[in-house]
């Protein structure tokens, strides 16, 4: 959990209003917690209104009104606009915009959505794509738009380390030992790739308009994993472990504030020194 603050004019989020896709999820439930302890006011945009992931801080944000949960598709432009109004009504248009929400296949997905590229289900390729890039579109569309007309925003788009470099297969081989097919799917890595030119053609478009737009890319977070797994992972990983899902909040304020407002169109890259290998 990341601890209450006094507030820094420099990082300082309070009285913004921020919108966090995903929020129900571990990382969004963290950003949220994190947001609404520093005095934001954060509405969480998931498909699901359930969540395992929410600490003493996302309760209390809860209790205290500044997190709002709302039930959003944000496949589902009209879902997203009237959320949107919603959140508008309630507090004001939104400031901050972190397009987190995000389909993946863990490590133990089941076979079929991890077999071999050359029988990757294009279902299973368009469902992903839907959420991680069309999604994130939609979201930058409705409430991008509405900053834009402010004249100030920051939407931070989340990514992957997979979305950089290709997954490292050989990290899933204790599942191949135990005789199964897995390969970390295709979709995953175009969708988090798309992320990163998303972001430089809003960050242009918009940068006239206070509008700021920045990628967040992220290694692995820590959640209990298969041991093997884990093992293999972080042997690749200079750092030698997985982030705990604390230690991106820092980076999160950091783009979600004035701290970096001369960035732009950039990709933060969080990841305990992976692509520097
Ligand atoms: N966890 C990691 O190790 C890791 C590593 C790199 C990048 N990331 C990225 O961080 C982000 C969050 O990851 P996470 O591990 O917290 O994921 P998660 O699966 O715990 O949370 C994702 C959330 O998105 C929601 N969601 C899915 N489809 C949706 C839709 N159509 N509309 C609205 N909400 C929807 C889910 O209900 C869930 O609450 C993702 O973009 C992911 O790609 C995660």
């Amino acid at each position: 959990m990341v601890p209450m603050v006094k507030d820094d004019p420099m990082f300082s989020v309070k009285g913004r209003v921020a919108v966090v896709t995903g929020g129900m999820g571990q990382l969004g439930a963290g950003y949220a917690a994190m947001l609404s302890e520093r005095g934001a006011r954060v509405a969480v945009f998931d498909i699901t209104t359930q969540t395992e992931f929410a600490d003493a801080a996302f309760e209390r944000g809860l209790e205290n009104g500044r997190i709002a949960c709302y039930k959003v598709d944000i496949t589902d432009h009209e879902a997203v606009k009237a959320a949107t109004e919603a959140v508008a009504e309630r507090w004001e248009e939104p400031h901050i915009l972190i397009n987190n929400a995000a389909l993946d296949s863990p490590p133990d997905a089941p076979a079929g959505e991890a077999g071999p590229f050359e029988t990757y289900p294009v279902s299973s390729f368009e469902k992903v794509m839907d959420v991680n890039v069309k999604g994130t579109l939609i979201c930058c569309q409705v409430i991008g738009e509405k900053m834009a007309g402010k004249g100030r925003g920051a939407i931070i788009n989340i990514s992957s380390t997979y979305g950089i470099l290709s997954p490292c297969q050989d990290i899933y081989d204790f599942r191949r030992r135990n005789g199964e097919t897995f390969f970390k799917p295709v979709a995953y890595s175009v969708s988090k790739s798309a992320i990163l030119n998303l972001t430089r053609y809003l960050a242009t478009y918009w940068a006239k308009k206070g509008v700021r737009v920045n990628t967040l890319t992220l290694a692995g977070v820590f959640n209990n994993q298969p041991r093997e797994f884990l093992d293999a992972y972080c042997a690749r990983i200079p750092m030698g472990r997985m982030a705990h899902a604390h230690e991106l909040c820092g980076a999160v304020l950091f783009l979600a504030s004035d701290a970096s407002s001369y960035m732009t169109g950039s990709n933060m890259i969080v990841d305990g020194g992976w692509s520097a290998w």
